[in-house]
């Protein structure tokens, strides 16, 4: 991937060798899992399949702790084959955009149709506490960045898709939703960045996402976000905010967010 090759041949040649692998031929729906989100594979269905993501071609080492490297093939109680990838690349890591949309590529070379994208992140919402999950209702890209090459022109209204959030309302109505922005990393906002994301239409600040919604849309995928609010954002939360705190509030609501993500995925 950090050659001239074409990123789409790369990506087919991972999803063959997820299917040799797993011994699953195709998937319906991918869900990347995000910090927090990792208990929803065993509630998703059976599995049926678990490998190293290392094992498969273009995906790298994980780079943070409470970021696993596998992938799942899960088939849920009505037959479909979920890919459920714990496996992220973060922007952050420096290894460029292709790295960090590679899962998502790959996912779509598989036959997945819809991709679910979940992360932990910061909450500007005052109304919003430490382990709620909300919906992504869109983004601001403020990597500066993009996964497309070239004069890609591509529509992104409705990138999450308002009927994929609707689903998701029918399991859980009290779902709120916000505008995701996706900044570089690793550091944590500055307050200042935190108001500025806020004054431009910002409710959720992250590392991730943004440009994996960007390239499962290329790729003619159906995209759903979930954000679980895992701390409030500097300026807003009373203490400073530490990537141990982030983990601690993701185990505490991974039950119940696990559960969710679960139920939504059985109605996709
Ligand atoms: Cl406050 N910011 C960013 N960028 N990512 C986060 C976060 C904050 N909290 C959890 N992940």
């Amino acid at each position: 991937l950090d050659s001239p090759a074409d990123p789409f041949a790369v990506a087919r040649t991972a999803a063959a060798d997820i299917a040799r692998l797993t011994g699953v031929s195709s998937h319906d729906i991918a869900v990347t899992l995000g910090s927090g989100w990792g208990k929803s594979a065993d509630l998703i269905g059976e599995t049926v399949a678990e490998i190293d993501a290392t094992d498969v071609t273009g995906f790298s080492k994980p780079a943070v702790a409470g970021h696993g490297g596998t992938l799942r093939s899960v088939r849920t109680p009505d037959g479909k084959n979920v890919l459920v990838i714990a496996a992220r690349t973060h922007y952050y890591e420096g290894h460029g955009v292709r790295r960090v949309v590679h899962s998502v590529r790959t996912a779509a070379a598989t036959g997945a149709k819809t991709m679910v994208l979940t992360n932990g992140a910061g909450g500007i919402k005052d109304a919003w506490a430490p382990g709620q999950p909300v919906l992504i209702s869109d983004h601001i890209n403020l990597t500066a960045d993009s996964p497309l090459e070239g004069a890609t022109f591509i529509d992104v209204t409705d990138l999450y898709s308002s009927r994929l959030r609707d689903i998701a309302r029918q399991v859980d109505a009290s779902l709120d939703e916000g505008v995701y922005c996706q900044f570089r990393g690793p550091q944590y906002e500055t307050p200042a960045e935190v108001r500025m994301a806020s004054a431009i239409g910002g409710h959720i600040v992250g590392m991730s996402t943004a440009l994996e919604a960007i390239a499962a849309r290329e790729a003619g995928m159906e995209v759903l976000g979930f954000s679980l609010i895992t701390n409030l954002a500097a300026g807003i939360s009373p203490t400073p905010l530490s990537h141990a705190e982030v983990i601690e509030a993701g185990q505490a609501a991974e039950g119940r967010i696990s559960q969710l993500l679960a139920d939504v995925i059985g109605r996709i």
